[in-house]
């Protein structure tokens, strides 16, 4: 290819007498050309500014690992310092034409501690802050939206987020873990719950947690 290719014209002085611009062969093939230059040149710049650290985070992030989890959770709902507060009671079911056991429409907030074992006052591990509400009119099921908030080990100052469905009358119930600060950045994942121990009269209850990550 010629280098009179490349040369910037006047576009005015390609326009024939009907007005409308003809490109021709040998000026699209120049044009593809240079718009190939332009692109290397920015691909290059890019690099250039982003430097080799960038490089070596998006290879991490590239092989990531699985934690396995494992803490109990303390939900006290009762007595004079509870962690779990209902600040909305669900409106009366024949109002709400929901099951008298559902707790449709209820909403608690928790601040709940967790333990390395599952006495209240083994180790802590970290605190479950966030929301459970009763959103099943059939039957007792929760929305759960938290963050698990770590205070020791490996993983202090680190949290996960979880959202998702909780059946605590269930033996089992599994909730996505939707993402992570800290050490659990990109965070996926589930947990399991089951309940160890529950007090029927006051709804006070500890959990067991299973929590496999993906980070
Ligand atoms: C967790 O990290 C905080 C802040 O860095 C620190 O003050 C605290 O002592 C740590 N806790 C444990 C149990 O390591």
């Amino acid at each position: 290819m010629e280098a009179s290719n490349l040369a910037v014209t006047n576009p005015r002085a390609a326009l024939p007498s009907s007005g409308y611009p003809v490109i021709s062969k040998m000026d699209k093939k120049g044009a593809t050309l240079l718009l190939f230059l332009v692109l290397l040149a920015a691909a290059a710049e890019a690099d250039a500014v982003h430097g080799a650290g960038q490089r070596k985070e998006e290879v991490a992030a590239a092989a990531p690992t699985t934690t396995h989890l494992h803490f109990y959770f303390h939900d006290t709902v009762s007595g004079k310092s509870p962690t779990a507060v209902r600040v909305v009671e669900p409106p009366p079911a024949a109002a709400s034409s929901s099951s008298p056991t559902s707790m449709f429409g209820m909403v608690n907030v928790m601040d709940d501690p967790l333990t390395a074992g599952p006495e209240r006052g083994s180790a802590p591990v970290g605190r479950a802050q966030g929301l459970y509400m009763g959103s099943d009119q059939a039957r007792l099921g929760f929305l759960q939206a938290m963050n698990l908030v770590f205070t020791s080990g490996a993983h202090n100052g680190s949290t996960l987020a979880l959202l998702g469905r909780n059946c605590p009358l269930d033996a089992v119930r599994e909730l996505p873990v939707v993402g992570g600060t800290g050490a659990f950045r990109f965070a996926r994942g589930y947990a399991l719950l089951r309940t160890r121990w529950l007090d029927a009269r006051t709804g006070d209850a500890t959990v067991e947690y299973d929590v496999y990550v993906m980070h």
